[in-house]
């Protein structure tokens, strides 16, 4: 039996896909089921890196989600439109989709899913966190005996591929991003990985799986990583810390335990932790779940090749469901999604956590006295705080502190600010407590 498929996009990821799909020697026996029927992309004209019959390639997408003989359509464009009406035009015409598209899923998941349950198909997304290493199936089927703490994880190859170079080599921040864009690792529009916004989008799907509710995206607090400075990284490095970009789900952060913390931001981990060596290209998820305790799934989290392994994996499975099953099988729960409700999500100003601030003050008698009261003030009890150079004339100062509510840490923040001797706040960043 032979199952036809359709790819929306012929990019790096699409690429990738076609290059397995083509070559299936020694992989699973059932990609040998799958022919490729058609490929959408914008453009005819475009050189293309794999050989396809010229009559494969369309810009018309709109033949391809609603043609009766294709059983998969394999979503690799990106953006929100038209991805989101093509995937929902693909379902309505009751194609299984695999998509590694974590802004719509993140943003329509619900739609989406209600759509695929409805005309009983699949949506399957193991590419759309991660790139290649599995985390969305262990999740949804290898963890499900757990009740999941806490998800947190390096989710953005871009970004953690910048902050490793700018951490190992001194590099330049745009000379950094232009090298991730030309390796095929970053967004369309790379904003969406410097401001943290891809990585929001991921961990929003993940914590949708571990806490077994809806998500919305606009819940996660994000902050990405152009506020990171050279200046920062060498402190944190004197104090024993890494800079990474982390997105984080909590099922304990808050002051409201019911409540999930939500977040993406730059954050200091202790060199000690097991994120702390995930660099270049490479994600991190440590998931903490009770019985099991920390399970870390590392591996390659963008690029052609390791992105397309994830896209063909969620091929795999629905041929498989596909070839050896009566004409309309029930979904399997394991693979489908069927929230209703969503989760409960805390404000960040509830988050319990260290903080990391960098003050340039003058260097005058008493300031220390001064930014040690504006925090006592607040009930902000300090770790550590050195005076450790000049920059621009003014003296540089380091504070740590121990566990605070984040409310009352940028209270504590806005009256030191207001001391005459503190010229400027450049940066505060949290610390993974
Ligand atoms: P890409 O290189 O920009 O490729 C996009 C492809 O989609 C191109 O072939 C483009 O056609 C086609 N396309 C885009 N808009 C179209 C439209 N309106 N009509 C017809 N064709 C259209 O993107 P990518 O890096 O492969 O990423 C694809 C998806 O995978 C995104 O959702 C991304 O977030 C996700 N993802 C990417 C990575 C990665 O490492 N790159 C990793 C994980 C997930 P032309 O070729 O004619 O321009
Ligand atoms: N731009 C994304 C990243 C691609 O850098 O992680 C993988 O999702």
């Amino acid at each position: 039996m032979t199952v036809k498929i359709g790819l929306l996009g012929l990019g790096t990821v699409g690429t990738g896909t076609v290059e397995i799909l083509q070559e299936p020697q020694g992989r699973s026996p059932l990609l040998k089921a799958i022919e490729i029927k058609a490929v959408g992309v914008r453009s005819l004209d475009k050189p293309r890196q794999v050989n396809l019959p010229p009559e494969v390639l369309t810009t018309d997408l709109e033949t391809i989600v609603t043609d009766p003989d294709i059983a998969i359509v394999v979503e690799l464009m990106g953006g929100l439109e038209p991805a989101r009406s093509l995937i929902l035009q693909a379902i309505a015409h009751k194609k299984h989709i695999v998509t590694a598209n974590k802004a719509v899923i993140a943003r329509y998941g619900p739609e989406i899913y209600e759509a695929a349950n409805q005309h009983g198909v699949y949506v399957l997304l193991e590419a759309a966190v991660g790139g290649g290493i599995p985390i969305i199936k262990p999740l949804k089927q290898s963890l499900g005996g757990n009740r999941i703490e806490s998800i947190v994880g390096i989710l953005n190859g871009t970004t953690n591929y910048i902050l490793s170079r700018m951490t190992s080599e001194g590099a330049d921040f745009d000379e950094v991003l232009t090298a991730a864009q030309q390796l095929g690792y970053a967004e369309a529009d790379p904003s969406a990985d410097v401001d943290g916004l891809d990585a929001a989008d991921k961990i929003a799907i993940l914590a949708s799986l571990g806490f077994g509710g809806r998500v919305k995206r606009e819940d996660v607090a994000c902050e990405g990583i152009r506020s990171v400075s050279a200046v920062d990284i060498a402190y944190a490095d004197r104090l024993g810390f890494v800079i990474k970009l982390l997105a984080i789900a909590d099922g304990n952060a808050g002051e409201n335990s019911e409540a999930l913390q939500l977040r993406v931001h730059p954050t200091l981990i202790a060199k000690a932790h097991p994120l702390a060596s995930v660099n270049g290209v490479y994600n991190g998820v440590l998931v903490t779940g009770d019985p099991l305790g920390q399970v870390m799934f590392y591996g390659r989290g963008a690029g052609a090749g390791p992105t397309a392994s994830a896209v063909v994996s969620d091929v795999i499975n629905i041929v498989g469901i596909i070839t050896s099953s009566d004409e309309n099988p029930a979904l399997d729960p394991l693979l489908s999604c069927t929230h209703q409700h969503y989760c409960q999500v805390s404000s960040i100003e509830d988050l319990v956590t260290r903080f990391y601030c960098r003050f340039l003050c003058a260097d005058v008698p008493g300031v220390i006295g001064h930014l040690g009261m504006g925090f006592g003030n607040h009930g902000v009890s300090l770790e550590s705080l050195v005076q450790i150079g000049f920059t621009d004339g003014c003296a540089e100062i380091v504070v740590v502190t121990h566990d605070v509510r984040e409310g009352d840490y940028r209270a504590a923040l806005e009256e030191i600010s207001q001391l005459e001797a503190v010229k400027e706040i450049p940066s505060v960043i949290r610390v993974l407590s």
